[in-house]
């Protein structure tokens, strides 16, 4: 069921949810259906449509998985990410929601892991450009797909460092395909998401050139 956001609502309130993700009630496989099939009309490179969605749904395999999300962060590989700049706001609000992902994460009502076809090491830019252009765009009309109707997932990155083992507990052909994240969903608990901070346009917008004006 939507809820009858509009779009430009849609767009200035999908949030990543972490907090508010509501492990206690099931998301059905309907629901999860309606957005993908909502979010495979995203473009792809030459339309191969050679993407593979894996929808995780069987608890137990979503505590393994968890597990090595929590893995990551317990071993300090995730600081490997880039440091956030000072001038970020609220990034102590964004750690909290983080840990609150971590803390829950092995008991999400579903999981969605998409898949690349290939491996993105060693190709060039514009190789690896097609590879993430043609999956990237579809990931977030699933999201807006999910607002629209009431759930919420978070982008996550950081149990790409535990691929191969997610791989192995998913039966993935890991020389085959890469994954582009891990993505938990679940109805949010309320539904009245605000816009996010962002650096003004001001700061980032230039015209007809990196300094024009
Ligand atoms: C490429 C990318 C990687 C991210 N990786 C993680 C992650 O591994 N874990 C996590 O909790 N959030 C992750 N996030 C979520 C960001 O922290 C979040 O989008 C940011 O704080 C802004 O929040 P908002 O989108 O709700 O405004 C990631 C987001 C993106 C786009």
């Amino acid at each position: 069921m939507q809820l009858g956001f509009s779009v430009d609502e849609v767009l200035s309130t999908t949030r990543s949810v972490r907090k508010r993700l509501d492990i206690s009630k099931p998301v059905p496989r309907a629901v999860i259906e309606e957005c993908l099939a909502l979010a495979v009309q995203a473009p792809n490179g030459g339309n191969r449509n050679s993407w593979r969605w894996i929808i995780v749904d069987d608890p137990e395999k979503i505590a393994l998985i968890g597990a090595q999300y929590k893995a990551v962060f317990a071993s300090g590989e995730s600081r490997a990410h880039q440091p956030i700049p000072a001038s970020v706001q609220r990034t102590d609000r964004v750690m909290e929601s983080v840990q609150a992902l971590i803390d829950k994460i092995e008991r999400m009502p579903a999981l969605l892991i998409p898949l690349m076809p290939g491996r993105a090491e060693g190709k060039s830019a514009m190789e690896q450009a097609v590879m993430w252009g043609s999956i990237v765009p579809a990931v977030w009309s699933f999201f807006l797909a999910l607002r629209a109707r009431g759930l919420g997932s978070a982008w996550t990155t950081v149990s790409l460092a535990r691929e191969r083992e997610i791989a192995e507990i998913l039966d993935i052909p890991f020389e085959q395909y890469t994954q582009a994240g891990l993505f938990p969903i679940a109805y949010t608990i309320g539904t009245d998401f605000k816009p996010g901070w962002r650096a003004p346009l001001a700061e980032v917008l230039s015209y007809n050139g990196f300094a024009g004006k």
